[in-house]
């Protein structure tokens, strides 16, 4: 095994933040899709496939690394929100949760002189900027466009991460 018992339970806590993740954004991005807030909700569709593939990559670690996955019991999202702010924020709340494990991840690896692990995980440590600083940003837009120009977050959302399209895993406009 190329990694210590210790390093892979560290792992399997990751891969639960991660799906749990994952789940919030589900809860967030159908909250919008019912609030006919098209854009927020593909966008943050999105960002629900893209923390599974954050979990599945630590899966695929584990596993390269002859560990053991032992995936956690998995929180349960928070699936109703008073505003679009709300969600946002408690968006951004849990991207700085995240990037705080990933950096004890990063200290453990360290102490532990674990250097493939450490290797690895710095392509999340540059994902966590990413995703910060453009949670961030939304958030921002957000409180600017306040509860009664919430298109124009739409607007933004398009124009910066692309307008609707089909994401995969996420529901489509219903056929009639
Ligand atoms: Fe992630
Ligand atoms: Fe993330």
């Amino acid at each position: 095994m190329l990694i210590s018992k210790n390093m892979n339970s560290a792992l399997n806590e990751q891969i639960g933040y991660e799906f749990a993740a994952s789940l919030q954004y589900v809860a967030i991005a159908s909250h919008f899709a019912g609030e006919g807030l098209t854009c927020l909700a593909n966008h943050f569709y999105k960002q629900a496939n893209e923390e599974r593939d954050h979990a599945m990559r630590f899966v695929n670690y584990v596993v390269d690394a002859s560990g053991r996955v032992e995936i956690p019991d998995i929180k349960a999202p928070k699936s109703s929100f008073g505003s679009v702010e709300e969600a946002i924020a408690l968006s951004l709340a849990q991207e700085k949760e995240v990037t705080a494990k990933i950096n004890s991840l990063v200290e453990q690896s360290m102490k532990e002189s674990d250097h493939i692990t450490f290797q690895i995980l710095s392509w999340f440590v540059k994902e966590q900027l990413e995703e910060l600083s453009s949670m961030d940003n939304l958030l921002k837009v957000v409180q600017l466009a306040g509860q009664k120009n919430l298109l124009y977050v739409e607007e933004y959302i398009a124009r910066h991460h692309g307008a609707p399209r089909s994401i995969p895993g996420a529901p489509g406009p219903a056929s009639s």
